[in-house]
């Protein structure tokens, strides 16, 4: 069993990159950090809080949507096939699929955070001593295709979970899902899940949970930014804010400057008005015309749609 990673980027790029773009960041109009700088260890622990609190929906419709059909998604995508996953979870959706397939032949999750890597193969391993796992150590918005050493079946199948292509806009992830595309190549297919439109209330409920662990993860980026890059944020003089965009079918995520107040940032300072944000997210919602749309701008059809009994959440096969 191969367990060593490619890397793509060196740790010390990583951390020049971060300081790049929170930098740069900052100084535009509006100002806008990256999610993807939500998942230090602390974060990634958050948002599995998140999953927990009973206004997310998002993980138990899809928990649900895979118990309910995961043979009949495993019939779809036949034998024999690689499992590619994007953001590797690892987790019970990943563990109820793969346990349905039949005979995979290997599974590769493509991961930016080495840890988080390591430690959902040594549990897969455990529990599938029989498959194969080759592990992908990358930025999966910039992979493009798998190294030749990783491609084991001709039939890929790219699974993308968790709504995570909401986080980006339209054109983004129509790009994101035309490398998915390329990755499966012309035997394979893409698989992903996606939070559908429904009561704008249910949907910023899940955003603003009451107990405030989203609040908590949200205003952890400025935590780490101050303990990564050494910024002064005073963390307790910002708030989290969460709101659906009805126009553009979103949530939009911000964090709000309570007072004016002035930040250090590698020899710069960053000055908040009152009720300045920082737009920190956009989580995307979609309905079956989005689903089409975006499909067919990244040169994909749709051959398949599963929700769960409520239809809040959606899991798409897409192939070339
Ligand atoms: C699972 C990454 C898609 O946007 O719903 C949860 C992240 N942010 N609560 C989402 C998240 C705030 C989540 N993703």
């Amino acid at each position: 069993m191969a367990t060593h990673a490619m890397r793509t980027a060196p740790v010390a790029d990583a951390a020049q990159e971060f300081l790049g773009d929170v930098m740069a960041g900052l100084a535009l109009r509006p100002r806008r950090i990256p999610s993807k700088y939500f998942y230090d260890a602390l974060g990634s622990a958050l948002f599995e809080q998140i999953c927990a609190t009973p206004e997310y929906y998002l993980t138990r419709c899809e928990l649900e949507l895979m118990q309910i059909h995961r043979s009949d998604i495993a019939a779809r995508l036949g034998a024999h096939v690689q499992l590619v996953e994007f953001g590797s979870g690892a987790g019970i959706k990943t563990r109820l699929l793969l346990d349905a397939l039949d005979h995979p032949v290997c599974y590769t999750p493509v991961e930016i955070s080495e840890s988080a890597l390591a430690s959902s193969c040594a549990a897969l391993t455990r529990d599938f001593p029989d498959l194969e796992i080759h592990p992908c150590s990358a930025d999966f918005t910039r992979l493009h295709r798998l190294p030749a050493a990783s491609l084991r079946s001709p039939r890929r199948v790219v699974y993308f979970a968790g709504s995570t292509l909401g986080n980006f806009e339209d054109r983004e992830a129509i790009t994101l899902l035309a490398n998915m595309r390329e990755i499966a190549g012309p035997k394979g297919a893409v698989l992903v899940g996606v939070d559908l439109k429904k009561d704008p209330a249910i949907i910023e409920a899940a955003y603003n949970d009451a107990e405030g662990v989203t609040a908590a993860f949200t205003l952890n980026l400025l935590t780490r930014i101050n303990r990564e890059l050494g910024s002064d944020f005073d963390v307790s003089s910002f708030a989290h804010r969460a709101r659906y965009n009805r126009i553009l079918g979103r949530i939009e995520t911000q964090i709000v400057s309570l007072r004016p107040q002035r930040v250090h940032l590698d020899r710069r300072s960053f000055d908040f008005c009152r009720d300045e944000a920082i737009e920190v997210e956009i989580s995307c919602k979609y309905d079956h015309a989005d689903v089409q749309r975006m499909a067919q701008s990244a040169a994909l059809s749709v051959q398949a749609i599963w929700t769960d009994h409520n239809q809040w959440f959606a899991l798409v096969l897409l192939t070339a």
